[in-house]
């Protein structure tokens, strides 16, 4: 049995912050945002807005491509750093809201990486037989958990969900998933609880940026040979290249790295900010819906984010 991508979905709020924007009330440029990370604007939710209606929405939008009703899903797992609630889960809310059975549904904490990690098990679940389709959703309110007085974390960070539904096949669609983490590392990137953490000065996202950019730029370059190898693949073979959206000059080192052309690397960097675990399914849902990403691709997935983590999926889309 393997698991392949019946459908994919995404949902982006209306409202757009550009660095124009944020000039007018932090000490940064447009310049400066653009040169360092590749970032022109970001999405920011309504006040009314959950995460989890971000997250519904966007697998409303895949469970319409893939021509599934709510009584065919079998599992949910939603991969966010920006649950609702402390508990229970996201996917609770996620689950009632779109009106599914009482089945599995649970959150995935592993940061920008979340959303390989929810496809990984997604992809077990359905390999073991126990779920036949299962709907993975990557969703972020980052605007709500960055100090927007720290210029070096809020410029960063944008608002949004996106959503696969993978369903058993005969054919092999995910082909691998490799993840790792390296928890030394967890303090050069995190947002602490304050209501359990009573010694944690604020809830905000803190990050040593070069470190984290060092750090990614090895272990992704890592990850990449590790997943050509566990399928006997060179550069060659990949047709697209789907990275977490966190700065334009890791995606580039990247693109390098496999000797891709920038055009064969999907890129939204520019117009949506980091979205965290939202933001590969995001990409995805865009090269699919423009005509880039084809059935038949190989089309590899890849991120990078706080624990430290790191994950790579291999699709054969
Ligand atoms: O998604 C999870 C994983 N996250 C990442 O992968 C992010 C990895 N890190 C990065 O993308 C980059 O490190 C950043 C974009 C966060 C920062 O870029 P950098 O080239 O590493 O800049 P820096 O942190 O070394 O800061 C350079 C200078 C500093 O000034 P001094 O100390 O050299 O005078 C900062 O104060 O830029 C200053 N700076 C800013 N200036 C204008 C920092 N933020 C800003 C800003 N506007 N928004």
């Amino acid at each position: 049995m393997h698991s392949t991508i019946l459908g994919t979905g995404s949902y982006l709020p209306e409202k757009i912050l550009t660095n124009k924007d944020l000039e007018q009330f932090i000490d940064t440029t447009d310049e400066w945002i653009t040169t360092r990370t590749g970032i022109k604007q970001r999405h920011v939710a309504a006040d009314t807005d959950t995460t989890a209606d971000l997250a519904t929405r966007a697998c409303r939008n895949a469970m319409e491509s893939a021509g599934l009703t709510p009584d065919q899903i079998d599992m949910v797992i939603v991969a966010t750093a920006t649950s609702d609630d402390a508990f229970p889960s996201t996917a609770s809310r996620v689950q009632h809201a779109l009106g599914l059975r009482n089945i599995v549904a649970f959150d995935v904490s592993a940061a920008c990486a979340g959303f390989n990690h929810g496809l990984s098990i997604a992809d077990q679940y359905i390999k073991t037989g126990f779920a036949k389709i299962i709907i993975v959703v990557g969703c972020e309110m980052l605007t709500r958990v960055v100090d927007w007085a720290d210029r070096s974390t809020c410029v960063l960070f944008g608002d949004g969900a996106g959503a696969v539904v993978l369903g058993a096949s005969d054919t092999p669609g995910v082909l691998s998933t490799h993840l790792h983490c390296d928890g030394s590392q967890h303090g050069i990137l995190y947002a602490p609880n304050t209501l359990v953490q009573k010694n944690a000065d604020s809830p905000f996202v803190k990050m040593e940026g070069r470190e984290v950019f060092r750090h990614a730029v090895t272990r992704l370059g890592e990850l990449v040979d590790e997943t050509l190898a566990a399928n006997n693949l060179t550069k060659n073979d990949i047709d697209w290249l789907i990275p977490h959206q966190a700065n334009i000059r890791i995606i580039q080192a990247m693109a390098k790295k496999l000797d891709m052309s920038m055009d064969k690397v999907i890129v939204t960097v520019d117009a949506q900010g980091n979205t965290s675990a939202a933001s590969i399914p995001l990409a995805l849902d865009i090269a699919v819906r423009d005509g880039r990403v084809k059935r038949g691709d190989l089309v590899l997935l890849e991120s990078f984010g706080g624990g430290l983590v790191w994950g790579s999926a291999l699709i054969r889309y």
